[in-house]
């Protein structure tokens, strides 16, 4: 599956490459954000909703669906990388289905959900603004949307606090890791602008903090639908 968009197409590359050493790296804690801070932050912010059903968009190995299931949620989890949706439904606790945010954009998804979530998912430009346009008619009445994803102000980096492509590094990661992907970097204001002109109002936005480096670990927007 490719992208029309260049850059969109190597963020799909690399993650067919890297699903293994991903897999890995998820499973065996390797991550320590994730274990202190981003983990528990996503999934309160989910359950906070009291949803009886879940889309966990770029679902990766998921345990982010694993976690929710054993709230007794029902979730479906997608993904670009068949091998990451195999290992998910090998791991059970859901169901799992490989899909794009380009065909999720053209409307390739046909369920209804309470809510639907990326947990640092949404990497890329054109794919991301397709996907995000079709999640309203993904959401039940009232059903949100909730994103995590990197802090744009702690990872502006060089560049500035300015929108665009930026290359990709797996600095902080195993050497197992190749081929990192570019990845578009949004301030705050355009990921907020971006939920609002596709009908979603601004609920709530969290910065969970990170205990060691007292910075904020991540930004979480819960967007939601009218009811
Ligand atoms: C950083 S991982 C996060 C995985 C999972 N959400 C988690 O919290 O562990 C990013 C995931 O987004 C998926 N992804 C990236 N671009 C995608 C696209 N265009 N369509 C579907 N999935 C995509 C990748 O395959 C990968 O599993």
């Amino acid at each position: 599956m490719r992208s029309d968009s260049p850059n969109d197409s190597r963020i799909i590359e690399s993650w067919h490459q890297n699903a293994d050493s991903w897999t890995t790296a998820v499973r065996d804690h390797q991550i320590e954000s994730r274990n202190l801070v981003t983990n528990g932050a996503v999934v309160e912010a989910v359950l906070d909703r009291r949803p009886g059903t879940v889309l966990d968009i770029g679902c990766g190995e998921g345990w982010l669906a694993r976690a929710l299931h054993a709230h007794g949620i029902d979730v479906l989890g997608v993904d670009v990388v068949p091998q990451l949706v195999e290992r998910a439904a090998a791991a059970g606790g859901g169901r799992f289905e490989v899909a794009s945010y380009e065909q999720i954009g053209r409307g390739a998804l046909k369920v209804r959900v309470d809510v639907a979530v990326a947990n640092f998912s949404l990497i890329g430009k054109e794919s991301v603004d397709a996907l995000v346009a079709n999640l309203p008619s993904l959401l039940n009445r009232g059903g949100a949307l909730v994103i995590q994803t990197l802090h744009p102000v702690v990872a502006a980096g060089e560049q500035g606090y300015e929108d665009g492509w930026r290359e990709g590094s797996w600095l902080g990661f195993s050497d197992a890791f190749s081929n990192p992907a570019p990845w578009y970097f949004r301030r705050i204001e355009t990921w907020v602008r971006l939920l609002v002109r596709n009908g979603f109002r601004i609920a709530d936005i969290l910065e969970p903090m990170h205990p060691i480096s007292n910075e904020p670990a991540s930004i979480v927007f819960v967007s939601k639908m009218p009811g």
